[in-house]
């Protein structure tokens, strides 16, 4: 059981494999594991966010030339709305600029629309559908 008070995270390069268990839990529970595997995890940055040795959260981060895109964003459950998300995004962000990319851009699931919103994202496309989710693509420029 999470306390209440806000956790004290440090963000860590992380291995594709470190992602799999909070991607499969939070975010596609009801799919084969491997579902969530993605074919290009070995050209990310994945990013943990951890309580000690814990993980709580993890973000991917893929970058092909100056579009960068955040896949598989995933904080667990009993950790979520306590900053953590931000803390990754933020980092992502910060990566994303580094490594040169002038766009940022995700598939959103639009009930983490408002979420997005916050750091400067819109929709710029029509909404579509993964299995039963409603998702739309956002996306913000890094200049
Ligand atoms: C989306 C997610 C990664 C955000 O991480 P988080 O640690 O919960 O986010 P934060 O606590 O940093 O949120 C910052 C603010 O946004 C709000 N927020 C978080 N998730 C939100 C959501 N889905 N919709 C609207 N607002 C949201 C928080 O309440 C917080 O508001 P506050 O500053 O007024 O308290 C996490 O909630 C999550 O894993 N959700 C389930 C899976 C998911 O939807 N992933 C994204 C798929 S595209």
């Amino acid at each position: 059981m999470a306390d209440s008070l806000p956790p004290t995270i440090t963000i860590r390069l992380i291995t594709p494999e470190q992602t799999y268990p909070l991607r499969h839990a939070v975010l596609w529970p009801d799919k084969p594991f491997e579902y969530v595997k993605v074919e290009n995890d070995s050209e990310g940055y994945h990013f943990g966010a951890f309580r000690a040795d814990e993980l709580l959260a993890v973000i991917s981060l893929f970058v092909d030339g100056n579009m960068a895109r955040f896949r598989k964003f995933a904080a667990r459950s009993d950790y979520q709305r306590r900053g953590i998300g931000t803390q990754l995004l933020n980092q992502v962000i910060d990566e994303a600029r580094r490594l040169g990319a002038s766009t940022l851009w995700c598939d959103a699931r639009l009930d983490a629309a408002d979420f997005y919103r916050r750091f400067g994202m819109e929709a710029v496309s029509d909404v579509f559908y993964k299995g039963a989710i409603p998702y739309a693509k956002f996306s913000r420029t890094l200049l």
